[in-house]
C-alpha cells in the first residue's frame, strides 16, 4: 500500500478518487527517457513506458541528460533566475533562435517578436490580449478618421458648396428635412450613435469546433468542450466555434458578425454616407492538429479557408503550436506542412525541455504593438533559467542537421503503422487511427451498448478511455490517457527516443485490449491492484 494514501488528502483529493476508480492512482518516483518508474507493492521500482509524455511536454523525454547537466551548471553558476525589469539577453537569444527556425521553415523573412509566459494557457491569453489591443487601436483609428472626415463635410454644407439630400436622412433612420448646417448636425449625431453601438460590441473570437486552448478564464472561452467552459461563460466574451467539416461555415459566421461603421463625405456637391467594416474580429485561434480534442488534423482545405477569410476581414490568425510544435510532427511547426501561416504563434510544453515551465508568444512584426510590453507582464515570465533551458532545447532539436525532426517523423511513422495494423486486424473494435509524427491517437468504437455492465456504464459516463488507460497501466506497464474531450481516443505522444521494443509492447497491449473487447469482455479489463 502506498504510504501517501495513509495521510489526509488535501491536494486535489477529489481527483485522487477519480484516478483510483480507473486504476490510475500510482505514484511515480523517477523518470528517464520514455520511462517512468512507479513503486510496486513490494517496494521495487516498476518501469512504465510513458506514452503520455507530459501531455506533449517531453519530446526529449524525462530528464534528458544534456538538459539536466546544463540545468545543474546554470544553478552552480548562480545564473540569475529572477532579474525582472532589466535587460534579458538570453531571452533575446531565444527569440532569435526561434525566428531562425521559423523563418527557415515558413520561408518568410518577416521577424516575429516574442513575449514570454509560463504556461500554454497564459501564452494564448497573452495572444488574445495583444490581438484585442491591436483591434481596439484599429477601431479607434477608424473612428478618429470618421471624425476628421466630418470637418470638410461641415464646411462644405456651411458654405453652400454641398447639400444633404433627403434620402441620406432616411438612410440613418431620420425624417427627411431641408439641408442646413443644423440638419447636418442631427445627421452626425445619429451616425455617431450608430457607430457607438458598433464600437461597443464585444470582439469576435473564432476557433474551430473541438479546439482546446487552455482552462484559464480567457482561454477556456476558446476551448470548445462545454464541460470545461459552461460554468464560466459569464466571465468573458464568448467565442464562435466554426464547424471543421462544413466548407463555407466560416464565411457564414463571418457574414453574421460583420458590421459597418458609417461616415460622411461629399461627392458632386451632395453629402453621402460612407460605410466601412467595423474592426470587430479579434482573432482566429487554431491548433494545426487538435490534441486534447482527439488528435484531429486540420484539413488543408479548411486551413486555406481560414487563411483566406481571415486575410479578407483583417483578423489575425493565432496558431496554437503548444502541443504540436517544437518538432513533434517532424517539422518545427505542424502548421507549416499545412501551408498555414500565423500572424501569431504560441509555443509551450516541450519548449521547456521537460524541466522548465515556459511558453512563448510570437507576433509578426507588422502586427506588433510595442506598447503591449508596458501593460502586460508576469513575475515569472522570461526568467533567466527557463530562457536558457529553452535555448538549449532548440539547440538539441536542431543538432546534427535536424536529427530530432527526422526521428520524430520516422518514429511517428513506425508507431502509426503499428496502430494502423491493429486497426486493420480489429475493425469492429478500432474506429480510426489519426495523427502525424509523435502526436498520434487511436479511436475505439463506442461501447455504450457493451454486454458487460461496468463497461457499458463507464462508456455512457464518457470514461471508457480511462478504463483502457487503467488496463494499459496495470496490465501492460504502459502509461497513456484518452484525449479528455474525445474520451474514446487514446493518445500517444512519446519522446523521439521511442524504441522498437516500446512500440512492440504497445502493439501487444492494444491487441490484448482489442481481444477483450472483441470477446465481449469474457476476460475483464484489469482493475486497480488489490
Ligand atoms: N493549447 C493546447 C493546444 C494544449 O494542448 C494545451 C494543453 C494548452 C493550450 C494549455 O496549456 O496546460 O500549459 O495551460 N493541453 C493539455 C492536454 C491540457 O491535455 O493536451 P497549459
Amino acid at each position: 500500500m502506498n504510504s501517501i494514501l495513509d495521510q489526509p488528502q488535501l491536494a486535489e483529493p477529489f481527483l485522487g478518487s477519480v484516478l483510483a476508480s480507473a486504476g490510475l492512482d500510482v505514484e511515480y518516483i523517477r523518470g528517464e527517457g520514455n520511462t517512468l518508474f512507479m513503486r510496486g507493492a513490494d517496494g521495487r521500482e516498476i518501469p512504465v513506458v510513458d506514452y503520455a509524455g507530459g501531455y506533449g511536454s517531453l519530446l526529449l523525454g524525462h530528464n534528458h541528460p544534456a538538459l539536466t547537466a546544463y540545468a545543474k551548471s546554470l544553478l552552480d553558476a548562480r545564473v540569475p533566475v529572477h532579474a525582472q525589469f532589466s535587460l534579458h539577453p538570453e531571452a533575446n537569444r531565444l527569440a532569435l533562435a526561434l525566428n531562425r527556425v521559423i523563418q527557415r521553415e515558413v520561408g518568410d523573412e518577416e521577424p516575429y517578436l516574442a513575449i514570454f509566459a509560463n504556461s500554454g494557457a497564459e501564452a494564448n491569453e497573452a495572444a488574445v490580449k495583444h490581438a484585442e489591443l491591436d483591434r481596439v487601436l484599429r477601431l479607434q483609428a477608424v473612428l478618429e478618421k470618421i471624425g476628421t472626415d466630418l470637418e470638410p463635410v461641415r464646411s462644405a454644407v456651411r458654405s453652400d458648396l454641398a447639400t444633404v439630400p433627403p434620402a441620406v436622412f432616411e438612410q440613418l433612420g431620420l425624417t427627411p428635412q431641408a439641408s442646413s448646417p443644423a440638419a447636418l448636425e442631427e445627421l452626425v449625431d445619429a451616425l455617431t450613435r450608430l457607430n457607438a453601438v458598433q464600437a461597443a460590441r464585444p470582439p469576435v473570437l473564432l476557433s474551430p469546433e473541438g479546439s482546446f486552448h487552455g482552462k484559464l478564464v480567457g482561454s477556456v472561452q476558446l476551448t470548445h468542450n462545454e464541460g470545461y467552459r459552461a460554468p464560466f461563460k459569464a466571465l468573458a466574451t464568448q467565442a464562435r466555434f466554426v464547424p471543421v467539416d462544413q466548407p463555407g461555415a466560416l464565411r457564414r459566421i463571418v457574414d453574421e458578425e460583420r458590421s459597418t461603421l458609417l461616415g460622411l463625405t461629399v461627392e458632386d456637391g451632395l453629402v453621402k454616407v460612407t460605410a466601412q467594416d467595423t474592426p470587430v474580429f479579434c482573432a482566429f485561434m487554431v491548433e494545426p492538429i487538435q490534441g486534447e480534442g482527439g488528435i484531429r488534423e486540420l484539413s488543408k482545405e479548411f486551413a486555406e479557408e481560414i487563411q483566406r477569410v481571415c486575410a479578407e476581414i483583417d483578423c489575425p490568425v493565432i496558431i496554437d503550436e503548444i502541443q504540436s510544435g517544437m518538432g513533434r510532427t517532424g517539422d518545427f511547426l505542424a502548421s507549416s506542412a499545412l501551408g498555414l501561416r500565423g500572424d501569431y504563434y504560441t509555443l509551450a510544453k516541450s519548449l521547456g525541455g521537460g524541466i522548465a515551465k515556459t511558453s512563448a508568444l510570437l507576433i509578426r512584426e507588422s502586427r506588433y504593438q510595442g506598447q503591449f510590453e508596458l501593460i502586460h507582464s508576469s513575475t515569472f515570465a522570461k526568467d533567466g533559467f527557463s530562457s536558457l533551458i529553452a535555448l538549449k532545447v532548440i539547440e538539441l532539436i536542431e543538432a546534427d542537421d535536424g536529427r530530432v525532426y527526422r526521428l520524430a517523423a520516422e518514429r511517428g511513422t513506425r508507431l502509426k503503422d503499428m496502430l494502423a495494423s491493429v486497426h486493420k486486424d480489429y475493425p469492429e473494435v478500432v474506429k480510426d487511427v489519426r495523427g502525424r509524427g509523435l502526436m498520434t491517437g487511436i479511436e475505439f468504437h463506442d461501447q455504450s451498448d457493451a454486454p458487460a455492465p461496468p463497461i457499458q456504464e463507464a462508456a455512457r459516463a464518457g470514461l471508457f478511455g480511462y478504463l483502457l488507460a487503467g488496463h494499459l497501466l496495470r496490465g501492460h506497464r504502459i502509461r497513456t490517457f484518452p484525449t479528455a474531450s474525445a474520451a474514446n481516443t487514446l493518445r500517444f505522444e512519446p519522446s523521439v527516443f521511442l524504441s522498437d521494443d516500446e512500440i512492440q509492447q504497445l502493439d501487444t497491449a492494444l491487441r490484448d485490449i482489442c481481444d477483450i473487447i472483441r470477446g465481449n469482455y469474457q476476460r475483464p479489463l484489469s482493475l486497480p491492484a488489490t
